[in-house]
């Protein structure tokens, strides 16, 4: 064949339509860390193989009741450290949410396909929701409480309806592809259900099933500095792109740790397998073997394990921090991008919600 296809990001080289890839961050607040190498730095590597989706959720953000002078402001930092982080504008799609309202019509049908009671049954409603009625105990009498609390504490029916949404996310561009993190798994199933149960009901394979995406290995955990656990906004032990570098260095060093090795070969505690596993995300394998070593040979003095490890963790975060500054200094870059995509994004969902409206049966007169 002589005429040679045009190349766009929705064709490979070999002219192989590429794979859909979709994934958002929810706008609460500025990235860390765990945001970083759980989902930022592999949105980056999807980009050039990928046709891939990127938008920040802010209707997700409202089920949390964000300061509406905060909201505009969140979604702002999120696609200023999207930007920051790599993500090109030309070989990605990058919206916001609520950019695209055929997601928010398509919710809503998609509703009408959705129990409450597997609503209800989602691990994180039940967290969420119990934090709403300041419910502490981890049993099932949870849902009493939902029907029959009288007081003003309520559980918003869009905290209950999250997965819908997310599923709606997703099969809006019927990607093939969603990069999340574990806790996220049960929302993808929900959301594949979602999709089988909509082609079973109309007898149409209208939607194909979405699957996690890992590069094929054990989906990271990045440690908060607290000593145990994963780094969390909710548990105050993060580590932000955007901190400056005196507070991360200050970060660092508060870091906890043990007493030290007291013999040779000693097992290593969990806060200072927490520094090693940063250390592995961050530094050179030879700077981690040499303290691994000093660990074993009770050598180690941790006030030079963090600092190297505050070294290390700069040289990564200082040059996206600067980005980050640039751009979110830059309205009209911001708008233009954000434009761009949500163009992009709604060519699809629009053809998405005409023929998922079609196939549900409604039709205009007119
Ligand atoms: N629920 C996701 C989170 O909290 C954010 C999200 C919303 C998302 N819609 C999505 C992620 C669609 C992937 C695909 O992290």
């Amino acid at each position: 064949m002589e005429n040679k296809e045009i190349k766009d990001n929705k064709t490979s080289e070999n002219g192989d339509k590429k794979k859909v890839v979709l994934s958002g961050i929810r706008a609460t607040g500025n990235l860390h860390l765990g945001n970083y190498y759980g989902a930022l730095s592999k949105f980056v590597r999807m980009q050039d193989d990928y046709d891939c989706r990127y938008f920040v959720a802010d209707l997700h953000a409202l089920t949390t009741h964000p300061d509406p002078k905060m909201l505009h402001e969140n979604v702002k930092d999120i696609l200023a450290e999207y930007l920051a982080a790599g993500l090109d504008p030309d070989k990605n799609t990058i919206y916001v949410q609520s950019d695209v309202p055929e997601i928010s019509e398509m919710y809503l049908l998609m509703n009408m396909h959705v129990g409450i009671g597997e609503l209800m049954r989602t691990a994180s409603f039940k967290d969420k929701a119990r934090k709403a009625l300041g419910i502490h105990s981890e049993g099932d009498e949870i849902e009493k409480e939902i029907i029959g609390n009288q007081t003003n504490q309520r559980v918003n029916a869009g905290l209950l309806t999250y997965p819908t949404l997310m599923a709606v996310d997703i099969l809006i561009h019927h990607a093939d592809l969603v990069p999340v993190g574990k806790d996220q798994e049960q929302h993808l199933e929900l959301t594949r259900r979602f999709a089988r149960r909509f082609n079973s009901f109309y007898k149409t394979p209208y939607f194909s099933e979405p699957f996690n995406f890992n590069f094929g290995g054990e989906a990271v955990k990045v440690p908060g500095l607290d000593g145990s656990g994963k780094m969390g906004k909710s548990e105050g032990n993060c580590i932000y792109l955007i901190d400056d570098e005196k507070t991360l260095r200050k970060k660092v060093m508060r870091a906890v740790t043990d007493e030290g090795p007291k013999e040779p070969d000693s097992p290593v505690s969990e806060p200072i397998k927490n520094l090693f596993t940063l250390m592995e995300l961050v530094s050179e394998p030879s700077t981690l073997e040499h303290f691994k070593n000093a660990y074993a040979d009770c050598s180690i003095r941790y006030g030079d394990l963090k600092k190297q490890l505050a070294e290390d963790i700069l040289k990564t975060t200082l040059p996206i921090r600067e980005r980050i500054l640039d751009i979110r200094n830059n309205d009209e870059y911001i708008s233009k991008v954000v434009r761009q995509g949500a163009e992009k994004a709604r060519e699809t969902a629009a053809k998405t919600l005409a023929d998922v409206r079609e196939i549900m049966g409604i039709r205009k007169f007119y």
